[in-house]
């Protein structure tokens, strides 16, 4: 049985220090934003690192006056080289949870997972396993579901395929198109990555079988 590293207790009491990853649109990187805001997550974004110089997400941190990083695949020899840089720059923020939010790549190097294994979480539009990857919603969508949702999990070096930390069911029988399901799976996403995000600052995720269990200290 693997068990979640134990968050030291000195740090319980304090606000879990977290870095956003994400190379787009950032919705789910501005929902936490959001709660911390308003008091409902109990974090710290310390930073904000992309691969995409381009992305929406960094004007959100701009705005919020977050620090952010841009960590470009072009710059780099391999993808293991790129997570070195990744791991440097959480190193060096004392970031105790990686939070995935919409960041287009895999994460690969063992050096990386050796310090941060069971402290990377990802947010995933579909009742994984069913639909991993890209397009996920429209994949759902064309298979005919009526019911879809969403998967937050602990990240892994296989694809969508970690440690499932928390499943939530969304009806999209009446969705006319993959753009409203999206939408309508979207909208709980914010929500619930909020909650789980805030979970880690009460209590330690204790692993078996690829579930994740919580535990409140
Ligand atoms: C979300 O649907 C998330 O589940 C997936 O990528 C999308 C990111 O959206 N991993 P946003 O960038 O957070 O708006």
């Amino acid at each position: 049985m693997k068990i979640f590293k134990p968050i030291p207790a000195s740090i319980i009491m304090a606000k879990i220090s977290i870095a956003v990853l994400a190379s787009g649109r950032g919705s789910n990187f501005q929902a936490i934003i959001d709660g911390i805001k308003n008091g409902e997550v109990n974090c710290e974004i310390k930073i904000l690192i992309t691969d995409n110089p381009d992305a929406k997400a960094i004007e959100r941190a701009k705005k919020s006056g977050i620090k952010y990083e841009v960590v470009e695949r072009s710059k780099f020899k391999t993808r293991e080289e790129m997570d070195l840089k990744i791991k440097q720059i959480l190193d060096s923020n004392n970031v105790e949870l990686v939070v995935l939010a919409g960041y287009m790549r895999l994460l690969k190097a063992k050096e990386l997972f050796d310090v941060y294994r069971n402290r990377i979480i990802n947010i995933h539009p579909s009742l994984l396993p069913k639909y991993p990857g890209v397009d996920a919603q429209k994949q759902a969508f064309e298979a005919g579901e009526k019911i879809s949702g969403l998967t937050i999990h602990f990240v892994n070096e296989e694809l969508d395929a970690g440690p499932i930390i928390y499943q939530e069911k969304v009806d999209i029988s009446n969705c006319k198109s993959i753009g409203e399901v999206s939408e309508k799976i979207l909208k709980r996403e914010h929500e619930a990555y909020r909650k789980v995000v805030n979970s880690f600052s009460k209590g330690k995720y204790v692993i078996k079988d690829k579930k994740a269990t919580f535990v409140i200290y």
